[in-house]
C-alpha cells in the first residue's frame, strides 16, 4: 500500500504544497525514485517511446503496462503509482473496467486516461467501483494522429473556455485528479484555480499544484530534440540519485519549472 493517497495529494493542495510526479518504469529506479521522496511515480505509456522506441505512445498494449506497473509495485517505498491506461484500451466503459482492473492488480493506485467529454460515463463507473482516475486534457499524445502533431493545445479562446469546462465536468464526473500538457501557463492556473482536485502540469506553466516529467527527459538522456519544458536535472548533480532528490526539490520550493519552461 503506497503511504500517499488522493487525500494526502487533496491535503497539500488546500495547503499550497506544491508535489512532484515522476515517470517510472521498473523496480531499481522506483526503488530510488520513491526514496528521493517524489510523491507519485506515473507508469506512463511514454514507455513506448523511451524505453522500445517507438515514434509514438499508441503501439503500448495493457498487457506491457501492467508488466512495468507490477515492476514498479515491487521497488516502491511509498510512493502513489499511477498507470495509464494504454491507446484503445478504453473505447467503452466496460473496456476501461477491464483494462483498469488490470493495472489496478498489477499494483496501481490510480489510472490515468487522456480526453474529455466523451470520458465522463467512463470516469464515474471506474470511480464508483473504488478505481480512482486522473483525466489528462491538453495535448493528449494517444490522439496525435488527430491534433497534427505535438503541439500547445488551448491557445485561442474558445479552445480554453472548453478546456475549463472539461476540467470542471470531468471532476464532478469523478475524476480525483487531473494532468495538463503543453498548455499556456496563464490557462493551466486558470483551471488548477477551478478545481478542487490536484492538478499536474507538463509544459503547463508553474501555477499546477504538481509538476510531471519524463525520466529520461529530465536525466538528459532522451535522444533528439529536448521540449522546452525539460530541464536536465543531471547537468547539476553528481548522479541520478540526486537528479531525482534535485528534481523532487525543486517542484516542491517552486523552483521548476521557469518561465522558460512554458508556454503562452
Ligand atoms: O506517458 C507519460 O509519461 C505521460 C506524461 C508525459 C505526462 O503521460
Amino acid at each position: 500500500m503506497s503511504s500517499i493517497t488522493l487525500h494526502t495529494l487533496m491535503a497539500r493542495k488546500q495547503a499550497g504544497e506544491k508535489f512532484a510526479v515522476l515517470t517510472a518504469y521498473d523496480a531499481c529506479f522506483a526503488n530510488l525514485i520513491s526514496t528521493a521522496g517524489v510523491e507519485v511515480m506515473l507508469v506512463g505509456d511514454s514507455l513506448g517511446m523511451v524505453l522500445q522506441g517507438n515514434d509514438s505512445t499508441l503501439p503500448v498494449s495493457v498487457e506491457e503496462m501492467a508488466y512495468h506497473t507490477a515492476a514498479v509495485k515491487a521497488g516502491n517505498q511509498g510512493s502513489m503509482i499511477m498507470a495509464d491506461l494504454p491507446f484503445m484500451s478504453y473505447g467503452t466503459p466496460e473496456q476501461a473496467m477491464d483494462s483498469a482492473a488490470a493495472l489496478m492488480q498489477a499494483g496501481a493506485n490510480i489510472v490515468k486516461l487522456e480526453g474529455a467529454a466523451w470520458l465522463d460515463e467512463t470516469i464515474s463507473l471506474l470511480a464508483e467501483r473504488g478505481i480512482p482516475v486522473c483525466a489528462h486534457l491538453g495535448l493528449t499524445p494517444q490522439t496525435v494522429n488527430v491534433l497534427g502533431g505535438y503541439k500547445v493545445q488551448g491557445r485561442d479562446n474558445s479552445a480554453a473556455k472548453q478546456m475549463i469546462e472539461d476540467a470542471v465536468r470531468l471532476e464532478k464526473a469523478g475524476a480525483g485528479m487531473l494532468l495538463l500538457e503543453c498548455v499556456p501557463a496563464l490557462l493551466a492556473g486558470e483551471i488548477t484555480r477551478a478545481v478542487d482536485i490536484p492538478v499536474i502540469g507538463i509544459g503547463a506553466g508553474a501555477d499546477t499544484d504538481a509538476q510531471v516529467l519524463v525520466m529520461h527527459d529530465m536525466l538528459g538522456i532522451t535522444p533528439g530534440r529536448k521540449p522546452r519544458f525539460v530541464k536536465n536535472f543531471m547537468a547539476e548533480s553528481e548522479d541520478i540519485a540526486g537528479a531525482v532528490k534535485a528534481y523532487a526539490d525543486a517542484v516542491k520550493q517552486g523552483n521548476f519549472p521557469g518561465p522558460e519552461h512554458g508556454f503562452e
